[in-house]
């Protein structure tokens, strides 16, 4: 996984709550990178998970709440490093549409070795995207996340719903999307 999905992380634990905070969840996480990450190296996903269980163990908050709340501040962190690839679009729904055909791309040619989901996507209706998402890795809630930030980059009240389910060795999660338009 790419370093500054790490990095963000790091910053955005301090940030949300403390720097000791975030010298325990690094003690605590038995990581072959002893968090020295820079946000341009590849470091194994695993270690992600194990500090996001550290954390959640050490402020008493869920697992999954955690990495929603990451992934809506990462859109926010990614969007501004590549702001090219909004291009004029206006509007999340339309800039979700483009994650896998066009930003996911060109993340991989900036970094080759970059582990990226896949996102089937079913534009419905002008307020309705099906997104499709597999992966071999257990990142769905960061998606959820992702999406929830996109919407609120965009200023578009969005009701997202999921399910999940495990196949061959993928996971495979359902998204619907909404603009509610509130
Ligand atoms: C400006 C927009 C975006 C940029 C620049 C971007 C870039 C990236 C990068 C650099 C990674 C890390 C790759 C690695 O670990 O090697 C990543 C992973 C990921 N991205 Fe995006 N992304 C963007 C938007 C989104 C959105 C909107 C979604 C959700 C629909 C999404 C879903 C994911 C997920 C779930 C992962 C984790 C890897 C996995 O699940 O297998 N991304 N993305």
């Amino acid at each position: 996984m790419l370093g500054i999905v790490f990095t963000e992380f790091m910053e955005m634990v301090e940030d949300q709550f403390s720097a000791d905070v975030l010298d325990d969840v690094l003690d605590s996480s038995n990581l072959d990178s002893e968090g020295a990450y820079t946000s341009v190296g590849y470091y194994d996903h695993q270690e992600m998970i194990r500090m996001v269980v550290a954390l959640s163990k050490k402020v008493n908050l869920p697992v999954d709440d955690l990495i929603e709340t990451f992934g809506q501040h990462l859109f926010g962190v990614l969007i501004s490093k590549y702001p090219t690839l909004r291009g004029d679009i206006d509007s999340a729904l339309d800039f979700l549409e483009t994650v896998d055909s066009t930003v996911h791309i060109q993340v991989k040619k900036l970094y080759p070795n970059a582990e990226l989901p896949e996102f089937d996507c079913e534009r419905i209706s002008n307020d309705r995207l099906n997104l499709h998402y597999r992966s071999k890795r257990p990142f769905s809630v960061l998606a959820l996340g992702l999406i929830k930030g996109c919407g609120e980059f965009f200023g578009d009240t969005l009701e997202v719903s999921h399910s999940s389910r495990e196949e061959k060795g993928f996971y495979l999660t359902d998204f619907v999307v909404v603009d509610v338009h509130e």
